[in-house]
C-alpha cells in the first residue's frame, strides 16, 4: 500500500494493526509506515517471527487441502483470516472442490475491505466476509449461516487468532462454543505462536527476546498478544478427535516433502480435530 493512497473510511493508519504487521512480516504491500516501523522493531529482537508468519500460512494451505482432498469438507469458516495472500482458503479449497463455499471473519475493517475486494472465488462455490469478532462467537455463527449449511460438515479454522484474545476472555470458551454449534463431523483447526523455552534450541536469552517482541506489540497500540502452550491449543480440541500427528510445531503438521526437507521446529504450535 503505497503511503500517498488514502485510507478508506474507518480505516486507523495511525495505529498499528495487527493484520498489517503480520502482512509485513509476510513481504505483502498492504501496509503503512506505522505497521512497518513496529513490525521491524518486533523483528529486530525476535527474528523468528517472520517464519511463525510464514509456517502458518503454510499450514493454511496444507490443512485446508487435506480437509478438501482427503476428509470432503466444502465448508470453511476463516475466522482471523489476516490480509489476503498467495493461496487463500477459497482458492486451495476450489482447486479441489470448486462449489466449496467460505466464510472469512476478521474484526479488521481493512482486512474485511481487501478480501472483499479481492478474495472472490469461483462462480460455483461462494465467499462471503463479516466484519466480526470472534469473542462474540453467537453473531458469527448466526451471520455465517447465510452462507455455510449448518446441517453439512464445515472446518473451523483459527490460524493465529486466539493468541489476541486475554485470558478474561476465556479463548479455550470461545472455541468451544464455536465447536458446539458445528454439526457431527466437522473440523477444528487450532494453530498458534507458543511460548515454549526449549521448543527449538532457545535459551534464556530466546525467551527474554520473545518476551520483549510481546511488550513491544502491546505497547505500540497493537492488540496484545498472548502466546501460549501446546497443552493450551489442545485444550481447545478437547473432546474432539485428535487427528495425527496431534498437536505438534506448524512446521510439523503433515509436511508435504517429510522426507526431502529437513524441518526444524518453531515456537508455534497448532492441531486439527474431528467432532465425532
Ligand atoms: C496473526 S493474523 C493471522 C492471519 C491468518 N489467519 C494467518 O494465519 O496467516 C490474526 C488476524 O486475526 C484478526 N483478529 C485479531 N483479533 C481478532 C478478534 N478479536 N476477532 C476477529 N479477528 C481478530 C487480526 O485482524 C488479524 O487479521
Amino acid at each position: 500500500m503505497t503511503d500517498s493512497s488514502a485510507p478508506a473510511p474507518g480505516i486507523d493508519t495511525r495505529r498499528p494493526h495487527q493484520a498489517r504487521i503480520w502482512n509485513h512480516w509476510l513481504g505483502g504491500k498492504d501496509n503503512y509506515p506505522v505497521d512497518r516501523d513496529v513490525g521491524d522493531r518486533i523483528m529486530r529482537v525476535f527474528p523468528e517471527i517472520a517464519d511463525i508468519a510464514r509456517h502458518s500460512r503454510a499450514l493454511l494451505v496444507r490443512v485446508v487441502r487435506f480437509l478438501a482432498e482427503e476428509q470432503g469438507v466444502r465448508q470453511f469458516l476463516d475466522v482471523g483470516t489476516g490480509m489476503p495472500g498467495l493461496d487463500n482458503t477459497h482458492e486451495v479449497a476450489q482447486r479441489v472442490a470448486p462449489g466449496a463455499r467460505v466464510v472469512y471473519v476478521d474484526n479488521d475493517p481493512l482486512v474485511v475491505a481487501h478480501a472483499r475486494a479481492l478474495l472472490t472465488g469461483l462462480p460455483a462455490g461462494s465467499c462471503d466476509y463479516l466484519e466480526a469478532d470472534v469473542r462474540d462467537p453467537g453473531d458469527i455463527i448466526e451471520r455465517a449461516a447465510a452462507t455455510l449449511d449448518f446441517s453439512q460438515p464445515i472446518a473451523l479454522l483459527l490460524l493465529g487468532i486466539i493468541g489476541n484474545v486475554p485470558d478474561e476472555d476465556d479463548p479455550v470458551a470461545i472455541v468451544r462454543t464455536l465447536t458446539s454449534r458445528l454439526p457431527s463431523g466437522s473440523f477444528v483447526v487450532v494453530n498458534d505462536g507458543t511460548n515454549v523455552l526449549g521448543v527449538t534450541d532457545d535459551t534464556p536469552a530466546d525467551a527474554t527476546a520473545r518476551a520483549e517482541a510481546l511488550r513491544l506489540c502491546a505497547d505500540a497500540g497493537s492488540v496484545p498478544y498472548h502466546a501460549r502452550t501446546p497443552g493450551f491449543i489442545a485444550a481447545c480440541l478437547e473432546g474432539l478427535e485428535l487427528l495425527e500427528p496431534g498437536v505438534v510445531s506448524t512446521p510439523l503438521w503433515r509436511p508435504d516433502f517429510p522426507e526431502i526437507d529437513e524441518i526444524e521446529p518453531l515456537d508455534s504450535f497448532g492441531g486439527v480435530a474431528r467432532k465425532p
